[in-house]
């Protein structure tokens, strides 16, 4: 384990002097299933891998849940090391943000809508911490979860707006036996809402049957379908419901080749998020 960037640069040049290719996997820890599926498809893909754990305070909003976000490192060394011993980076605050630090990464566009929107500055300080890790890792390959859809549009533009040299690779949303995509948060939710929380995944899963066997088409017809599931769960407050182009994250009217059904809820003191990705051959 590091804790600074110096020994992780060490670590890199170490192994790139012998011609390996470097995965990097960035997270927050309270490590799950999501999060490993990465690290496993990291290893596949790399021949050495990086995961790093630091709860990234600047993209917390002020009356979010950075004070109470889940702090399990020794658990998450446990999990890592049971998925092949990554290297792992676990930089404090003064690491990451020394006194002075004053730079900001804005990426405008994809950024804007949805989660930019409630979360004003979230995505800043999102892109400000990727850029940061991706510069001092040097990696090759950067992975992250298709759950966080909107984020990984945001990072793909970070990395062709600057010329970032690395490439980005998408894991897909790795979900609990009854749908509900796997999250950090998820350990907020009473056993009363975690059965209402199915409803997400579940009107997703209608939704694409809708699209890909019944031919429907109308943005808004699928919209109105989720949010009525949404609403007669009970217990939610809908953030937004948004049928987008997967790459500019623009809303459609109409459905024709390519989708994301994108969706966030507040449930109780927890917020979720879920997608899913269409493809629609005609
Ligand atoms: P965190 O929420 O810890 O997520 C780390 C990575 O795991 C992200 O790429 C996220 O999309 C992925 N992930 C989370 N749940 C997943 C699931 N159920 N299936 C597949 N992948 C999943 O996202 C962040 O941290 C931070 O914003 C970060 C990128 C680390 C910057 O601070």
């Amino acid at each position: 384990m590091f804790t600074t960037i110096t020994e992780l640069r060490s670590f890199v040049q170490s192994r790139r002097q012998s011609g390996k290719r470097i995965g990097l996997v960035p997270t927050m820890g309270a490590l799950h299933d999501g999060h490993l599926s990465l690290v496993k498809l990291a290893n596949e893909r790399c021949d050495a891998t990086i995961v790093s754990i630091f709860v990234n305070p600047t993209q917390f909003g002020p009356n979010e849940d950075f004070q109470r976000y889940p702090q399990t490192l020794e658990n998450d060394l446990q999990l890592l090391a049971a998925v092949g011993s990554p290297a792992v980076f676990v930089p404090d605050a003064k690491e990451m943000y020394p006194a002075g630090f004053e730079a900001t990464i804005h990426i405008g566009g994809v950024s804007e809508p949805f989660e930019g929107a409630i979360r004003p500055g979230h995505f800043d300080g999102v892109a400000t911490v990727v850029l940061k890790l991706f510069l001092a890792s040097q990696a090759d390959v950067a992975f992250f979860g298709q759950k966080d859809y909107q984020q990984l549009c945001v990072i793909k533009k970070l990395v062709a707006d600057l010329n970032v040299p690395i490439e980005i690779v998408m894991g897909p949303t790795i979900r609990e036996p009854d749908g509900l995509a796997m999250s950090s948060r998820n350990r907020y939710l009473s056993e009363a809402e975690r059965r209402q929380a199915v409803v997400l995944s579940q009107s997703l899963a209608e939704a694409e049957k809708l699209i890909a066997v019944e031919n429907v088409r109308s943005a808004e017809t699928i919209r109105q379908m989720i949010r009525d599931r949404i609403l007669s769960a009970g217990g939610m407050t809908i953030d937004y419901i948004a049928v987008t182009d997967p790459v500019t994250l623009q809303e459609l009217t109409t459905i024709e080749t390519e989708a994301v059904i994108l969706l966030a809820v507040r449930l109780g003191s927890t917020r979720l998020i879920d997608n899913v990705r269409l493809f629609c051959p005609h």
